[in-house]
């Protein structure tokens, strides 16, 4: 691979100054800030992703006929840098995300870039933005890896060539709720996934049709939407963005990755940082039944990191869960927060 290293790169100026000086780091939320340089790396069907360059960032070409453009062909990870109070900058298991790109490019016909290459364009990435990641207490820098189908093809078929390009941007709160807490509407109308679909990988296609659920809760006062199984309209699955968990004493269950839904990094993270905390977790389906019967509630995301849930309304019915100071998801939300930013050891070594 032909990398520009950042620091031996001619684009590093200070170009961009002034836009930095104007960030509110207090009041970022889940918006694009445009950073100032992204990874680009290209490759035919058949060949394996060779170069890679920082390039500025900005808009990309692409053809009207492109495979992602007219039938959907692609794939997006989200991770996120750290700056820690050492200044030193970390990333939160990047193998992990491109493992699930590799998974998903499978499903997708599509060529992925190999673990390797793709941590490497992550870290390049963040170095070369490196100024953007925010001050620690302040938000992260939000990593986003896309793999697209950008060559032409006109009959449905997957691409002749594939793009694999990350950008970043820093962010804050996911979630900015004025409580901190969700309140969740368990959507009986719409289905996210389906068994042999692809609700199991990052595919694009995956996240467009969540959006009219997700106005329709918040149109009626909801923060965030809760998706059933198509199969049996029985079993919760994920929330528009985020992994979810039910809490009943020292058990703590999640709807097992059997392909409808997210196997997300942070859900992963959370089953095993829950059982070093003494609790026993299943992965197994889990009712709506059993939802409005629980003590404690949470979601789990890269965006949303871990999310306490206040309320969950099924149809008429509200219940309302513990939430505060005292709760699993507080306890969990602090382990996963001080590894990420460097205020423990890690042990696990999940940090890069
Ligand atoms: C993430 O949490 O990183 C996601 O990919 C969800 C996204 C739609 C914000």
């Amino acid at each position: 691979a032909t990398y520009v290293h950042p620091s031996s790169s001619p684009l590093l100026t200070s170009e961009g100054d002034e836009k930095y000086a104007n960030v509110k780091w207090e009041e970022l939320g889940f918006a694009l800030t445009p950073t100032d340089y992204m990874y680009v790396a290209k490759c035919k069907q058949g060949e394996s992703f060779s170069e890679g360059n920082i390039a500025p960032y900005g808009d990309i070409s692409i053809s009207p006929c492109s495979a992602i453009f007219n039938y959907g062909q692609g794939l997006f990870e989200g991770l996120k840098a750290y700056r820690a109070e050492d200044d030193r900058i970390r990333l939160f298991r990047p193998d992990q995300n491109a493992l699930r790109m590799q998974t998903g490019a499978e499903r997708l016909c599509m060529t992925s870039p190999s673990v390797e290459q793709f941590v490497e364009a992550v870290k390049l990435t963040v170095l070369a933005n490196k100024k953007w990641v925010p001050p620690p207490g302040k938000g992260t820098l939000y990593v986003r890896p896309l793999l697209i189908g950008s060559g032409a093809i006109l009959g449905l078929a997957s691409a002749p060539e594939y793009t694999f390009l990350v950008y970043a941007s820093p962010v804050g709160e996911y979630h900015k709720v004025s409580s901190g807490l969700l309140n969740l509407e368990v959507n009986h109308k719409y289905r996210r996934s389906h068994s042999g679909g692809t609700g199991g990988v990052k595919s694009c296609t995956n996240y467009c049709p969540v959006v009219k659920p997700f106005l329709e809760a918040k149109s009626s006062g909801f923060s965030d939407v809760l998706f059933l199984d198509a199969a049996t309209g029985r079993n919760i699955e994920e929330i528009s963005t985020c992994n979810i968990f039910i809490v009943k004493g020292n058990i703590v269950s999640t709807p097992p990755t059997s392909g409808t839904i997210l196997p997300g990094i942070t859900r992963k993270s959370i089953i095993e940082l829950a059982r070093d905390t003494g609790y026993q977790v299943q992965e197994r389906d889990v009712s709506v039944d059993e939802l409005l019967e629980a003590e404690e509630v949470f979601c789990t995301g890269t965006a949303t990191v871990v999310k306490a849930v206040e309320t969950v309304t099924f149809h008429d019915k509200k219940v309302k869960y513990k939430t505060g100071e005292e709760t699993l998801s507080t306890k969990l939300y602090t382990v996963l927060t001080n590894i990420q930013m460097g205020v423990v050891e890690d042990k696990k070594g999940w940090m890069v």
